[in-house]
Parts: structure tokens; C-alpha cells; sequence
């Protein structure tokens, strides 16, 4: 049998640094477990644009279609502001998602033990926190029509268009309830149905695909006081399902809970191909970080939890992937910190290449 196949497309900024040690770690799984990958790269985003005058070539959005999983870094910069919008380095990865159809977004909000300390929240708050957002990705407001910006009566106007389908509420629906089966079986779903239809709809769909699965707890909420509940008790959420929009803003809410972008990975998942595995695309939700680009001062472990979820959700490998998340547990639990983790008593933070060390070291420990 032919090996798993992975695209890498590491994109801007940080993206290319942080991937570099997701490469050492895919290499350490082919070297130490016999779990070897075949790894192509192609670009996305502003470096695609450099090229190609877009922000995805076709060859590489086919491509895309073809591998078992994509890995993703990071798009944009601030040299791509000034783009038409079109080319915007933000449009190829909405690209990916929408052709790939990628609609199931998984995106964790773990609170690690060794970084209670760096959350915004008392610490108390958000120890064992253990949320995972499923964000409804292809649809909703970021591609409803009409679209655009134009002229009425002598006005500029601008319009967006936030449509549901049943059927897209529905599949996201049963992702979430399946996930909300393999943790806690507790699923609070977030829209807004007191002021808008899709809400109602949304909120109407998702008591209908319940009765599939009874041993879940479901609850409603509306999404404003959803953001009100997350910074007030965090934990009292399991699975969270809510749509495109609702998602991108409380999965950053959910996200800084935790203490640092630089650590929360995220998957979206699309139909099973005909190998049997779901149409897949692992990225950090941190961005681009131009900041500080090119230091090697970024912390890869997003990323390389991303790789984890992959090992998961793609390659059907829970075991590996629980090992490559215990040894970034370790490192962390051992004092190494990139410069995002410092706390007010500093220290000398680790460089990216340096904690993709320090993490190997624990993935070695682990086998022996
Ligand atoms: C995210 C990002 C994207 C989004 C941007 C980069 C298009 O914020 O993945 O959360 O809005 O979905
Ligand atoms: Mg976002």
C-alpha cells in the first residue's frame, strides 16, 4: 500500500517557520514508527500571490482534492493589504475550504495545566477546560448572495448574505453530535433565533437530527450571551455547534481562555473520499504573526497539534497522536516556553527550532 500523502502549504509569515518543525515531526513518525507520509508543498496565500498572481493556483487547489490531508500554516501580511479584494491572501484559503467542502471546523480549546497562569480568566476558571467548537465553514454569511458593495441612489452599500440550508445545518449538526459522543455527550448550539430566520431554522434542525442522538444533552443559546457565557464559566461547555460567523468570533473568544493562540490547532473536515477518509485541512488559529516573522521566535505547537488532529481525524492513528500531544504536555510541564508563554518573571524563551527540539526529545523518551 502506497503511503498517506499530505500537502504542505505553509503560506506567510510564521507560517513557513512553524511548519518547518511540523516537517521534523512528520519525519520522526516515518523514522521511529514506521509511519511514513508522502510530503508535497505548494504555496497559498500571499507567497502564491508573489508567484502567481493569486492567492491559490489551480494546479495547487487540484492537488488539494487529490492528497489524503492538507497541513496549512498561515496566510497574510501586511504587504497583501492594499490587494483587490479577490486576490487577498484570505481568499485562498476560503478556496480551499469551499471547494474542498470542507464544513465540519474543529477547533479545541484545551487549557494545559502548565499554562493555567497565561489566561486572562482566573485561574481557577479555566483549569481542565475542554471545549471543542464545531464551526459550520462553507456556508452562512462568508458566502451568501447577493454579495458586494454598490450603489443605491447615489449611496455606497454594502451586503452580505447570511443563508443556511437544512441540509447544511443538518451535517454539521451530526458532526457535532458525533463528537459530542466520543467526549462528554454534552451539545450547546449557539445562533441568534430571536432576531433572525436562519437562526430559527438553524435552532429548528439541529432539535431534529437530536432525536438520533438521545444519550446527548442538548441546550440552545443565543449566541451573544454564548460570548457572555464563555468568559463567565467556561467550563460549563462540552461541544459547541454555531455557524460560520458566530464560530470564527467565539472560537477566538474560546481560544484566549486558554492563554495562548500559539497553542490551539484546529481541523475541518469535509464527505469521506473513496479511501474512506473525510476531505481533510489541518491549520493553526493563530495567523500570520508579521510581527515577529523570520525571528524564529514563533511557537510551532499549534501547528503541530494540527498535526496531531491529522494523525486523528485522517489516519485513523488516535494512539500516535495522544503520544505526540502527552510530549508536548511534557515539555511544557519541564519549564520550555517560547517567547508567547513568557511569564512577567521572564527567562530566556526557547527559539521555534528549539522547542521542535525539545519536543522530539519527549517523543523519543516515549518509545523507549
Ligand atoms: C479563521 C480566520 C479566517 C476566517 C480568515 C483568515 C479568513 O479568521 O480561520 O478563523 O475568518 O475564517
Ligand atoms: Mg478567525
Amino acid at each position: 500500500m502506497s503511503n498517506p500523502s499530505l500537502l504542505i502549504l505553509a503560506g506567510d509569515g510564521i507560517g513557513p517557520e512553524v511548519m518547518d518543525q511540523v516537517k521534523r515531526i512528520i519525519g520522526w513518525f516515518g523514522y521511529k514508527r514506521d509511519m511514513s507520509f508522502d510530503v508535497s508543498e505548494d504555496l497559498v496565500g500571499g507567497a502564491a500571490y508573489d508567484k502567481h498572481g493569486v492567492p491559490l493556483h489551480d494546479d495547487t487547489m487540484a492537488k488539494a482534492q487529490e492528497v489524503d490531508a492538507v497541513l496549512l500554516g498561515a496566510v497574510g501580511g501586511p504587504a497583501y493589504d492594499d490587494l483587490d479584494f479577490s486576490v487577498k491572501p484570505e481568499r485562498g484559503l476560503l478556496r480551499l475550504r469551499k471547494e474542498m467542502d470542507l464544513f465540519a471546523n474543529l477547533r479545541p480549546a484545551q487549557c494545559f495545566d502548565a499554562l493555567a497562569d497565561f489566561s486572562s480568566l482566573k485561574k481557577e476558571l479555566v483549569t481542565g477546560l475542554d471545549i471543542m467548537i464545531v464551526r459550520e465553514l462553507t456556508s452562512g454569511v462568508y458566502f451568501g448572495e447577493p454579495r458586494g458593495i454598490h450603489i443605491e441612489d447615489n449611496m455606497r452599500v454594502g451586503i452580505n448574505t447570511q443563508r443556511y440550508t437544512e441540509a447544511e445545518i443538518e451535517r454539521g449538526a451530526r458532526a457535532a453530535f458525533e463528537m459530542a459522543m466520543k467526549r462528554g455527550k454534552k451539545l450547546c448550539s449557539m445562533e441568534k433565533a430571536n432576531v433572525m430566520e436562519s437562526g430559527i431554522l438553524w435552532r429548528d434542525v439541529v432539535t431534529e437530527v437530536h432525536a438520533d442522538y438521545p444519550e446527548v444533552e442538548l441546550s440552545h443559546m443565543y449566541a451573544d450571551n454564548g460570548a457572555m457565557q464563555l468568559v463567565r464559566a467556561p467550563k460549563q461547555f462540552d461541544v459547541i455547534y454555531t455557524d460560520n460567523l458566530f464560530g470564527d468570533i467565539l472560537s477566538d473568544c474560546a481560544a484566549m481562555l486558554t492563554g495562548s493562540l500559539g497553542m490551539l490547532p484546529s481541523a475541518s473536515l469535509g464527505s469521506p473520499m473513496a479511501n474512506g477518509r473525510p476531505k481533510a485541512m489541518y491549520e493553526p488559529v493563530h495567523g500570520s504573526a508579521p510581527d515577529i516573522t523570520g525571528q524564529e521566535k514563533a511557537n510551532p505547537i499549534a501547528c503541530i497539534l494540527s498535526f496531531a488532529m491529522a494523525l486523528r481525524y485522517s489516519f485513523d492513528l488516535g494512539d500516535e497522536a495522544t503520544r505526540l500531544e502527552a510530549a508536548i504536555e511534557t515539555v511544557l510541564a519541564n519549564g520550555a516556553r517560547t517567547g508567547d508563554l513568557m511569564g512577567p518573571e521572564g527567562g530566556t524563551p526557547l527559539s521555534t527550532s528549539q522547542m521542535g527540539d525539545v519536543i522530539l526529545e519527549a517523543l523519543d523518551a516515549s518509545i523507549l
